[in-house]
């Protein structure tokens, strides 16, 4: 029989959903003794909480089980967690002699209990999908980063033929309205001054009649609470009282993750997206016309089954179209299981190449524009980080820019600032003190 850990690590990867679950993992492991390792620090259990959604991102879970090993030969015990514990279960335990504990998204909840039977050499596996229970049993946090992620929704329905998320993930299910409203109001009182509402279709999310507006509209009411975010959207699920909300509630920020996949009609159906560019489009001026200065950012795939040069010139297009603030991109990564997996005319990777650099290259042109314009408007700021010049503090836009400036705000802080230099990735300003002063 092994000792009880001490130490532990968990890695996330992928998602902002993984990073929630992390944070409510490594509380877990706290409440039954163990104690997070610093960096640098050996720890005796390392959780890999992993990502499925490409096959780069799940053949990487398995180098980093590899390179676990001592130089003289031990190794911690090995949990691997998240998307791929989900989806190959038994498969991974046989691929790799070092994983201890399988433990699916679902079931976080039974960490400590799993670790307790690894110890004892056997090597326990759950991947039940048995909906909200993990989020009952997760503890009480006690401090909360000034930018806390609040998963409200969980699963996907939508079944896009590229995507193994709602295999991974399991159906769409919702928290309650009360759950998810506590759950804020112990964040606020742990330290979060803005709240991120998770969800991998997070605007689907319902309890009963009420949809994410009526929720976003609640928590609005929290003191203390000064902004609100949500991701990731489905175009399909954005309905007219949440893109209302956009306009009414203050503060709900000025930003709107859409992804949209493809520009290419043709595409978008092979991809069973449920939405056309035009009804995209469409949903977008909508949105503005709520929110002028709204930030909208999507994701992106290039190189879908059958995609041809007038296809991607489609996607080009939509770009263009919607001016982008910020954006994620892929290659397309044939998934196991997947409809599109075995769709002809798969693309050969160069081609994919050329096109993911011709995208990047535009988005990253509507990203500067968009950053441009923001030079010389007064705004507040988040601060979250340390800068690394001595005095310099950085803190979120209510776009979701990084903007550097100096002051003596510390972390947590809601700072007035005066936008003046956009660089390619971030914004510098000064305290709106000083430039009115100036
Ligand atoms: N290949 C490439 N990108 C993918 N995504 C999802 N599945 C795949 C895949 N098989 C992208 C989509 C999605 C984001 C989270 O990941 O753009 O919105
Ligand atoms: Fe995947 Fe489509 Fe569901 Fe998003 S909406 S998680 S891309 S199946």
């Amino acid at each position: 029989m092994l000792p009880t850990p001490q130490r532990f690590r968990i890695k996330s990867f992928g998602c902002q959903m993984n990073v929630y679950d992390g944070e409510r993992m490594a509380e877990l492991l706290g409440d039954a003794g163990m104690t997070a390792a610093g960096d640098g620090e050996d720890a005796d259990l390392v959780v890999l909480n992993t990502c499925h959604i490409r096959e780069k991102a799940a053949e990487k879970a398995y180098s980093d089980v590899g390179r676990l090993r001592r130089g003289d030969g031990s190794r911690p015990l090995i949990a691997l967690a998240g998307c791929v514990a989900q989806a190959e279960g038994r498969v991974a335990m046989a691929r790799s002699k070092m994983i201890d504990i399988v433990v699916g998204p679902q079931a976080y909840h039974r960490l400590p209990e799993m670790v307790a039977e690894a110890r004892t050499g056997a090597r326990p596996i759950d991947t039940d999908l048995p909906g909200l229970a993990k989020f009952g049993a997760l503890p009480k946090l006690r401090r909360a980063v000034p930018s806390a992620f609040l998963t409200v929704q969980e699963g996907c329905d939508k079944f896009c033929t590229y995507c193994v998320v709602p295999y991974t993930r399991g159906a769409e299910i919702s928290r309650p309205f009360a759950a998810v409203i506590g759950e804020a109001h112990g964040l606020v009182e742990a330290g979060a001054r803005e709240i991120v509402l998770l969800g991998q279709n997070v605007n689907a999310w319902n309890d009963g009649d009420r949809g994410l507006d009526a929720l976003i509209r609640e928590l609005a009411r929290i003191d203390g609470l000064e902004r609100i975010r949500y991701t990731t959207s489905h175009p399909a699920d954005m309905s007219g009282a949440l893109i209302a909300a956009h306009g009414e509630v203050a503060k709900l920020m000025p930003y709107l993750h859409l992804p949209v996949q493809s520009g290419s009609d043709r595409i978008l159906k092979r991809m069973n997206r449920s939405h056309s560019a035009d009804s995209y489009v469409r949903t977008i001026e909508r949105v503005r016309a709520a929110r002028s200065d709204i930030a909208i950012s999507g994701d992106f795939i290039v190189g879908f089954p059958g995609e041809t040069e007038a296809d991607f010139e489609a996607t080009l297009n939509i770009v263009d179209a919607v001016g982008y603030a910020a954006a994620y991109s892929f290659k397309y990564s044939s998934r196991p299981g997947t409809p599109a997996a075995t769709m002809e005319d798969q693309i050969p990777p160069e081609i994919m190449d050329d096109r993911l650099q011709r995208l990047q290259g535009r988005l990253a042109e509507h990203g500067r524009a968009f950053n441009h314009a923001c030079i010389g408007r007064d705004t507040r700021i988040l601060i979250d980080r340390v800068g690394r010049k001595p005095g310099q503090m950085i803190g979120k836009s209510p776009w979701l820019q990084s903007v550097f400036v100096e002051t003596a705000a510390r972390i947590g802080d809601m700072l007035d600032v005066r936008l003046t230099d956009a660089l390619p990735n971030s914004l510098g300003g000064v305290t709106l003190a000083r430039a009115q002063a100036a």
